[in-house]
């Protein structure tokens, strides 16, 4: 018999009840943390704002809330494709949070304003993860190009924004308030391009057929993989 193959990464919207969890993680990745209000306000009054959370519906305090409904719809929920408003409850689990990003829409440009994955969650794709479902939205939105500013010295950043096909386009001096550090601007060509939708075609299957190959933690004494 067929293996059942579950995800076990999810994309949601960020809520407010996500945001105690969204700020511990906020602190962890940044010398300069936003304060909570900063989000609150994101959420509630900027209609050009969209943020989401990465969860990990393997978490062990995330699984007993799942029902069996949610645990087959889960399976239709290929990552990085956001779970749609209308589908099954959230997953309650704060701690289930692994990873949280957002942007925001100017004129036809998606601004990405964070990416941020808990420390010990990285190095998994995770953080791709967010990046690809964020372009996944800038074309929902109709934005032509996605940009950002980026420190000059986090390489690991700028790696995964080339990735994508981000290019140094300009430099704001000092924009930092913490140490006065430089940004780098990095802004993708048109993401409607033939171009650019092969290249982000390419890294969506691949990122998906790595988080796919991912397997469970094996419950005690079961099979990896086998539903809980
Ligand atoms: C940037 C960040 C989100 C990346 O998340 P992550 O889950 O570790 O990244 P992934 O595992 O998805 O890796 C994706 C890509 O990032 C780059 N990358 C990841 N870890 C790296 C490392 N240690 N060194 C260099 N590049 C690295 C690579 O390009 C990688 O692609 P690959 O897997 O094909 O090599 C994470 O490091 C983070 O939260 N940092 C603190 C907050 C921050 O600096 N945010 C950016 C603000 S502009």
């Amino acid at each position: 018999m067929e293996r059942e193959q579950r995800v076990r990464y999810r994309v949601d919207r960020m809520s407010m009840a996500d945001l105690p969890r969204v700020v511990e993680i906020e602190r962890l990745a940044y010398s300069a943390p936003w304060p909570p209000s900063a989000y609150r306000k994101e959420l509630q009054e900027n209609q050009y704002a969209h943020y989401i959370v990465v969860r990990d519906t393997w978490a062990p305090d995330a699984r007993p809330t799942a029902t069996p409904a949610e645990q087959q719809s889960r399976r239709h929920f290929a990552l990085p494709f956001l779970a749609p408003r209308a589908g099954p409850p959230l997953n309650p689990s704060l701690a289930s949070i692994v990873g949280f990003a957002g942007l925001w829409l100017m004129v036809d440009e998606a601004h990405i304003t964070t990416i941020a994955m808990h420390p010990v969650f990285r190095g998994q794709g995770l953080g791709e993860l967010l990046l690809c479902s964020l372009v996944g939205i800038a074309y929902e939105i109709h934005a032509h190009n996605v940009t950002l500013e980026v420190r000059v010295s986090n390489e690991t950043a700028k790696s995964l924004y080339r990735k994508y096909g981000f290019a140094e386009v300009g430099i704001r001096r000092r924009y930092y308030s913490d140490n006065h550090e430089d940004a780098a601007i990095m802004t993708t060509d048109d993401i409607s391009s033939p171009g650019y939708r092969d290249h982000y075609a390419r890294l969506r299957d691949a990122l998906l057929r790595r988080l796919a190959a991912q397997e469970a933690p094996s419950p005690a004494g079961g099979q990896p993989g086998a539903p809980a």
